[in-house]
């Protein structure tokens, strides 16, 4: 028997917990302001920022969008990312990635104000994570987990292979499954024998970005699989790295796409935004 995760369920869920915290910070006379910084017109980022924007807005978080040229220089970004940090009326600040080639991540992340680092990307929170200790934490893993939990998945000695490892996902999510006692596993494009890894996986994470890639062949009958990836087919339409039709039936829980993992990434940025202003407000 296969459940199949309703992700958009949960994210509403997760939010309706938020309108008496926002309420009582109002109260407080603070309302939660989140900065998103877009540097550049990419249009897959331009619909996630448009999603973050609207859920904000709907719970009376204080949300503006920062447009950047895509040529805008690494200095200029910095002294932008600079003037939100000093600026005590706003609360959590997030630079949509990708960012163009000419721009340094690491550093770009790196400027942000540990405190005020809505996706938990920093060096500082990602040192957390991984010491055990977590501080703020990247949203999509920890939706993720939201969903383990939701739906029952053990992960005290399970075994997790976490496909991928991008500083947005893969990372983090691994060391959440390791702060939780999963026994984990990180494959990525240099694996070899990818198949024969994920074959043995109680609890498959992928987000590699390519259509169906992960294959019936791929995945243990029982298994719990979770698809991060948003793609597009050659009609554009929206899919996920797994091929759902087929690796649906051996699973015990599986994440579609869309209306799996997605929501809950809107949902836990809005959760963070709201425990980082709670926190700079005591
Ligand atoms: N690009 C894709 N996902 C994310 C995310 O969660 N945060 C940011 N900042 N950029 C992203």
């Amino acid at each position: 028997m296969t459940t199949v995760v309703d992700g958009r369920a949960l994210a509403n869920d997760l939010l309706n917990a938020l309108p008496p915290r926002i309420q009582s910070l109002q109260a407080q006379g603070v309302v939660p302001a989140l900065r998103i910084i877009q540097v550049g017109d990419d249009p897959a980022s331009t619909l996630y920022i448009r999603n973050k924007e609207r859920r904000a807005a709907k719970l009376g978080i204080d949300v503006a969008v920062i447009q950047l040229p895509a040529t805008v220089s690494q200095a200029e970004l910095l002294a932008k990312i600079a003037a939100l940090n000093a600026d005590p009326a706003v609360h959590a600040i997030l630079v949509q990635m990708p960012l163009p080639g000419h721009l340094d991540d690491a550093a770009v992340v790196a400027a942000i104000d540990p405190a005020k680092d809505a996706d938990g990307f920093t060096p500082t929170n990602a040192g957390r994570l991984w010491s055990g200790d977590p501080g703020p934490v990247p949203a999509t893993p920890a939706g993720i987990m939201a969903i383990l939990q939701r739906y029952k998945v053990p992960l005290r000695g399970a075994r997790a292979v976490m496909v991928g490892r991008s500083r947005i996902v893969g990372r983090p999510m691994a060391a959440m499954l390791l702060n939780a006692d999963a026994t984990v596993t990180v494959a990525h494009s240099q694996t070899k024998d990818l198949a024969s890894v994920t074959r043995t996986a109680d609890i498959v994470i992928i987000a590699v970005g390519i259509p169906h890639f992960l294959t019936a062949a791929m995945v243990k009958p029982g298994a719990v699989v979770i698809d991060v990836g948003i793609d597009r087919l050659a009609d554009g339409k929206v899919t996920g790295d797994v091929d759902f039709a087929a690796v649906a039936p051996l699973t015990s829980v599986i994440t579609p796409v869309p209306r799996g993992v997605g929501p809950l990434t809107v949902a836990e940025l809005m959760i963070q935004t709201v425990a980082l202003t709670e926190s700079q407000v005591r």
